[in-house]
């Protein structure tokens, strides 16, 4: 238990290593809430069990998200909020009552019936990269981050956000640059004018389309958000772009994060895919069980609202508390086995789509989009081998893979 908290967030640490389980256990063990300093940010609390996750999580008056969702700088001047990325006041760092308001604007959207709108997209991208991989021969080396995992949310967010396919990848240049600013191969720089030049160029992507659903609305998530209103007054230019931003990035991020990680585990675990291939009835069971293995969200910062008591710690007014999803999601007081990847756990209460106020809007989004290339996985892959050892990104806060290579063999339909 003699480490200070560098492990637990240093992006370079994670690039290594990948996320810090060992450590997590301990303190899941001796110290479920303790207080770290690290050097250039603000001191936290880790919150590492499940049960206390959820708790913080139920009450949004006393953990507040408005704050922040990310430790800041000790030196709160090295940001500077007037412009860029940090003008944008988002869903996901509000608190009730306005967080409810502003969440009603995109939520009717993400529900499983409304999302059959989008089952067709889905479908078509999973069965292209398949079929690309496939290719001419049906077999081949890939690097399935890259050419999988990255692409199918890309693919299926573009569509739902109105962008046209040619700027596919200057989004995602954007949203690697946002969450993984410290990855040499991925980021592009972590300061200050790094973001607002970032945030400039978030702004002459999304606004144009913005514009024109506002003169031509259809139904879709582009034409929700440039349309949404609140109190019945439109949505101002920030809030709207703020909107997209999230829906995004928390989006793409996020899922293709979590499909690498799922796409390892089930390579590395032939047994469980062979299950799998034999009964595709398991796939929403797996696609859980994936979700879990990866939590690509490693943590959600709170401030507590005032002193304010965490299984039996006093927490001060001010303090910040990161809530580790990783580690709430191998809880053995929660979970039979946690280390134990299984694509039959039931039932399977992870906690990677968060809990309570703000838990994931996207969560359908996410559970059907991956569903669609395990699914297409399952059906046509004929033998798969990693060839090379993965590589994380450097990034401790939406963590996963960047790099998956693979030999494969694949049905060609
Ligand atoms: C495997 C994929 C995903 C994971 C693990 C994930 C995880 C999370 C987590 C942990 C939160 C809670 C934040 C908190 O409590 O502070 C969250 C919120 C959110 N997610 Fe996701 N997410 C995923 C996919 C998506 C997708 C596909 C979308 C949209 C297309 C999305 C949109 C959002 C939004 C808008 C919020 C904010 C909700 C609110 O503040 O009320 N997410 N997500």
């Amino acid at each position: 238990m003699d480490f200070d908290g560098i492990p637990l967030l240093d992006p370079q640490i994670y690039a290594q290593q990948g996320p810090p389980h060992d450590l997590w256990t301990d303190l899941r063990e001796k110290a479920p809430v303790r207080r770290f300093e690290v050097p250039i940010l603000e001191p936290f609390w880790a919150i590492t069990r499940h049960a206390d996750i959820c708790s913080i999580s139920r009450q949004p008056d006393k953990f507040l998200s408005a704050p922040g969702i990310t430790p800041l700088p000790k030196d709160q001047g090295l940001i500077d909020r007037s412009q860029g990325i940090g003008a944008m006041r988002v869903v996901i760092n509000m608190d009730p009552p306005e967080h409810r308001k502003v969440r009603k604007v995109a939520s009717p959207w993400f529900t499983p019936r409304a999302l059959q709108s989008i089952d067709a997209a889905v479908d078509a991208s999973a069965r292209q990269l398949v079929d690309d991989l496939a290719g001419k021969t049906g077999e081949g080396e890939a690097d399935f981050a890259t050419e999988v995992a990255v692409r199918h949310p890309l693919r299926i967010l573009a569509t739902a956000l109105g962008v046209p396919r040619e700027q596919e990848p200057k989004i995602l240049e954007l949203s690697n640059r946002l969450f993984a600013p410290d990855d040499d191969e991925l980021g592009g720089g972590t300061q200050p004018e790094d973001f607002q030049k970032l945030g400039m160029e978030f702004l002459e992507l999304f606004l144009p389309i913005i514009e024109d659903r506002r003169k031509h609305p259809t139904g879709d998530l582009a034409s929700v958000l440039a349309n949404g209103q609140i109190d019945g007054q439109p949505m101002g230019p920030m809030e709207t772009l703020g909107y997209y931003l999230i829906v995004f990035n928390a989006g793409h991020d996020t899922t293709k994060n979590s499909l690498a990680g799922g796409m390892r585990a089930l390579i590395e675990h032939p047994e469980q895919f062979e299950r799998l291939r034999r009964d595709p009835s398991l796939i929403p069971l797996a696609v859980e069980e994936i979700t879990r293995w990866s939590s690509p969200v490693n943590y959600m910062k709170r401030t507590a609202a005032r002193d304010v008591v965490v299984n039996g710690q006093k927490i001060p007014e001010g303090d910040a508390l990161l809530m580790f999803y990783g580690s709430a999601n191998r809880d053995e007081a929660v979970f039979d086995d946690p280390f134990r990847f299984d694509i039959t756990r039931n039932p399977n209460r992870h906690i990677a789509f968060g809990y309570g106020e703000h838990f994931c809007m996207g969560a359908h989004f996410a559970r059907r989009s991956q569903a669609a290339i395990v699914s297409e996985l399952a059906r046509r892959v004929e033998h798969w081998e990693l060839i090379g050892e993965p590589e994380w990104i450097a990034a401790s806060f939406v963590v996963g893979l960047k790099h998956l290579p693979v030999r494969y063999k694949i049905a060609r339909s």
